[in-house]
């Protein structure tokens, strides 16, 4: 296939058929449309945004989301890129990154982070060939709830014990009646992320946008779990439930007070034995392949790897 491409840009109205194509790229991790349409809804506010499809012979054949932070709040100027593209029009990606390139150059971009599968190999050959160097590798991994499910529940109770003898308070988002709930949440949103191994310097959310992310239509409160250590909230785990496609983790954190007494693997294990009593069957997660405590806590729990994502640098 070759030919005329051309660009259109797209919204939360577009979502459903966006998720289509994503799908298309990768049929293994099927996207939800609900999800997709929440993304873009609740993007940060002052960034700037970019989201493009690909259309070459009048067919839609790749998706692109570029952003970036505000520029008085990120002097080193980085700019993001995620994309994908189907297969069966590789021969198009080397002019979509070039066009990508393009408006994030214009829109002031220094440092480009751009990010693809890691068996996107279409993809990946554009990028090296135009001198990007692999920044940072994100591991994928996938476990199985039906094989592992007596382990995986006896390991909820062994840490369910040593939160009591702890004197750790393990419930549901649903569950918790805390009038500080949000304040204290985005505390814990901002304290963790920091901590994340990233290339991007972290940005803090506000309250607005920590609520927003838990408005997701994937997330629902009395499956997001929380740890409190009495009148301080501890960690945070959850789980999505999609319409389509894998439950994955959408995030788990711990507390810088409260590291290494097990509170984000016991937070962590509430949502895995809350899914199998739920009958899921399998569940995902991603972790930076530089952040060895989650990875530990993975490892240990039977996650097996699937392929993961890549993020790759280029100075425009
Ligand atoms: C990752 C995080 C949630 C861990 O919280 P925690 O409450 O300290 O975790 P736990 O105490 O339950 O378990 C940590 C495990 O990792 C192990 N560990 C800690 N540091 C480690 C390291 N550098 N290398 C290997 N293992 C390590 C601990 O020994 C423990 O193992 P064990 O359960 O077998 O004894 C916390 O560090 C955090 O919030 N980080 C920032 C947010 C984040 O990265 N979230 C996860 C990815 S999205």
């Amino acid at each position: 296939m070759t030919g005329e491409l051309t660009y259109r840009p797209v919204g939360p109205s577009d979502a459903p058929w966006v998720a289509d194509l994503i799908t298309a790229c990768h049929p293994d991790d099927p996207w939800d449309p609900a999800a997709l349409r929440h993304r873009w809804q609740t993007s940060r506010p002052q960034w700037w945004h970019d989201r493009v499809v690909l259309f070459t012979g009048g067919r839609a054949v790749g998706v692109a989301e570029a952003e970036h932070p505000p520029w008085d709040h990120d002097p080193d100027r980085n700019g993001s890129l995620w994309w994908f593209v189907l297969p069966t029009a590789a021969e198009t990606a080397d002019r979509f990154l070039e066009e990508m390139e393009r408006r994030l150059r214009e829109a002031g971009t220094g440092r480009l982070l751009a990010s693809c599968r890691e068996d996107d190999h279409h993809l990946r050959a554009p990028m090296e060939a135009a001198g990007y160097r692999m920044e940072r590798t994100e591991r994928v991994w996938e476990l199985d709830l039906v094989g592992g499910r007596e382990r995986l529940v006896a390991m909820a109770e062994a840490s369910r014990r040593r939160m009591r003898d702890q004197g750790i308070r393990l419930l549901t988002m649903g569950e918790e009646t805390d009038p500080q709930l949000w304040p204290k949440l985005t505390r814990l949103q901002n304290e963790t992320e920091a901590d994340i191994p990233s290339s991007h310097p972290f940005h803090p959310r506000s309250e607005q946008e920590v609520r927003a992310f838990f408005q997701d239509p994937r997330v629902r409160p009395d499956r997001v779990w929380l740890a409190r250590a009495g009148n301080e909230l501890a960690a945070i785990s959850f789980l999505t439930f999609p319409e389509r496609g894998p439950s994955w983790t959408g995030y788990t954190a711990c507390g810088r007070a409260f590291r290494g007494r097990g509170i984000a693997r016991a937070v962590k294990m509430e949502t895995l034995a809350q899914a199998i009593a739920l009958g899921v069957d399998r569940v995902r997660t991603a972790n930076d392949a530089a952040n060895a405590p989650i990875l530990h806590i993975n490892e240990t729990l039977g996650y097996r790897p699937v392929p993961g994502w890549l993020e790759y640098l280029r100075l425009l």
